[in-house]
């Protein structure tokens, strides 16, 4: 399976913030926003991803990412001009993702909850046809909204529906099959005059092949879009990370604990980070999994 990493966009409801620098590069906490997508396809034991951005901001992502290589992955980078809809990724990444399943995910979505990453390799492991996230929200009518039957398979979805008839969200992170790539070749824009998820799904959805997994209470699905938000976002990982002394979407722990990297190279990294508290606990991760041997 390969993952897409859609970080295009130009943040307008993010201004001034986001004139000069990429929505998903901004700070959620203590790391850039893009760590966080890219942890869970980590999790999920993807390693090979395909970043999608805009053309000025992609030599940022790679000063930041560069090939992934010091942390097990393969990374590569590919330009959005103009955000077109999510459905362009496929569009974009058909060469790249080839003849494989691919998993898709927008650059400002934050998943964190427990049992995350089993729950994310099963789903990859089953995948017949697509796999979406849904998340009961207030405000239902800001997203695609999914009905789904007593067997989790999805019966119905709208995009930003006026009248929502669920509070289930579809999160921005899918599974897709190989065919998704197909599907968006034919599509036409919406009425909003762009390319619509949603119209990708709906033929796995009348297949009776779209399954839906709810992420429960406890879970928390952040949104990163408006200026209260992306603070609430950050405050949210400050206080479970000052909390609990553990961090959340260290892509450094989480490719040591996967084992795409051993502990020296983890250490290595933190090193290169030293002076941060940040690099600190990379450092130590490192430490403890060297002592546990
Ligand atoms: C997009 C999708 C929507 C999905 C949402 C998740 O909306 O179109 O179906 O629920 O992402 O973040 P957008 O963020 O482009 O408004």
């Amino acid at each position: 399976m390969k993952g897409i990493i859609l970080a295009g966009g130009a943040g307008t409801r993010l201004h001034p913030v986001t004139l000069a620098v990429s929505k998903q590069l901004l700070p959620v906490y203590d790391k850039p926003m893009i760590y966080y997508p890219l942890s869970v396809l980590m999790l999920a034991d993807i390693r090979d991803v395909l970043i999608i951005s805009t053309a000025e901001d992609q030599p940022l992502f790679q000063r930041l990412l560069g090939d992934g290589s010091e942390l097990g992955m393969r990374l590569e980078y590919a330009v959005q001009d103009e955000p077109n809809g999510l459905p362009e990724a496929f569009l974009i990444g058909a060469d790249y993702v080839g003849d494989d399943s691919m998993a898709l995910i927008l650059g400002d979505n934050i998943f964190h909850g427990p049992g995350m990453s089993d729950f994310l390799r099963d789903s990859r492991r089953d995948l017949d046809g697509c796999v979406l996230f849904g998340y009961h929200v207030s405000d239902p009518e800001r997203y695609g909204v999914g009905e789904v039957d007593e067997n989790g398979l999805l019966v119905a979805i709208e995009e930003k529906p006026q009248q929502p008839k669920t509070n289930r969200a579809i999160t921005g992170l899918y599974f897709f099959d190989n065919r998704a790539l197909d599907i968006a070749k034919n599509l036409t824009p919406s009425a909003r005059g762009e390319l619509e998820i949603t119209d990708v799904i709906r033929p796995y959805q009348q297949e009776g092949r779209a399954k839906v997994i709810d992420l429960g209470r406890g879970f928390a699905w952040l949104d990163t879009g408006t200026h209260d938000s992306l603070l609430d976002a950050g405050q949210y990982v400050q206080v479970l990370e000052r909390r609990q002394g553990v961090r959340i979407a260290c892509i450094e722990e989480i490719a040591l604990r996967r084992g795409f990297i051993d502990a020296d190279a983890c250490y290595r990294r933190g090193a290169a980070l030293t002076k941060s508290g940040y690099g600190e606990y990379v450092m130590e991760t490192a430490r403890r999994e060297r002592e546990a041997r």
